[in-house]
């Protein structure tokens, strides 16, 4: 698998209509509103994975990235985050991340998380504003479980479940 990661633009329409994924929702963001939020409306930045197969390109996952305000409250689960002043904690939100259903169990929805995490790490780190979580609304019980995995903590019981990572620990770490 040749796989790159970059920026969606409006040179990947080609690639988007092939896109695969059990949730359709995630299907249709991608192909018919994430290069406008991204382009023209700022309301997200989309990246996307492209698979080069003999020479032919495929569009096998995505994630996309918004900024996020969590109510004080409901961070208290995580005890680090309940020492914080009593006003919204800022954060990144992981708004959306799928793999197509064809390359999915392959590594590449670990590959996406990683880079989302890295992208926001890097702004954490030496960007000009100041935030605390990557945050992320997981869409069932297999995405809850799915963000377990990587150390999100489910803010809620519910479905879809608000998810956060505390950064300041990764941030604290020296970069790799
Ligand atoms: C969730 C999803 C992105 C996972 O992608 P994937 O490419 O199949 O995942 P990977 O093969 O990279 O697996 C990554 C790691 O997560 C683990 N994992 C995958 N699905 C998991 C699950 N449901 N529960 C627990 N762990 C899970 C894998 O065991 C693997 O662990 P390892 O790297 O430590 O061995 C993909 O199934 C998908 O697109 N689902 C539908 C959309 C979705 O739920 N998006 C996320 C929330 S909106």
């Amino acid at each position: 698998m040749a796989l790159r990661i970059e920026p969606l633009r409006r040179g990947h329409r080609a690639l988007l209509a092939d896109f695969r994924n059990q949730h359709a929702t995630l299907v249709l963001y991608l192909q018919r509103f994430a290069t406008r939020h991204g382009e023209r409306d700022l309301l997200s930045r989309t990246f996307v994975a492209i698979d080069t197969v003999g020479g032919t390109e495929r569009l096998a996952g995505y994630f996309s990235l918004s900024a996020v305000s969590v109510e004080r409250d409901s961070v208290a689960v995580v005890p680090a985050l309940d020492r914080l002043p009593r006003f919204p904690v800022p954060g990144v939100l992981l708004a959306r991340l799928a793999v197509d259903g064809r390359a999915q169990g392959q590594g590449l929805g670990r590959y996406l998380f990683e880079e989302a995490l890295g992208l926001t790490l890097q702004l954490a780190r030496s960007g000009p504003i100041g935030f605390r979580l990557l945050v992320t609304d997981a869409i069932d019980q297999r995405a809850v479980d799915f963000y377990g995995h990587f150390g999100l903590t489910s803010l809620g019981d519910g479905l879809p479940c608000r998810m956060a990572l505390d950064l300041l620990p990764l941030v604290m770490r020296p970069a790799r």
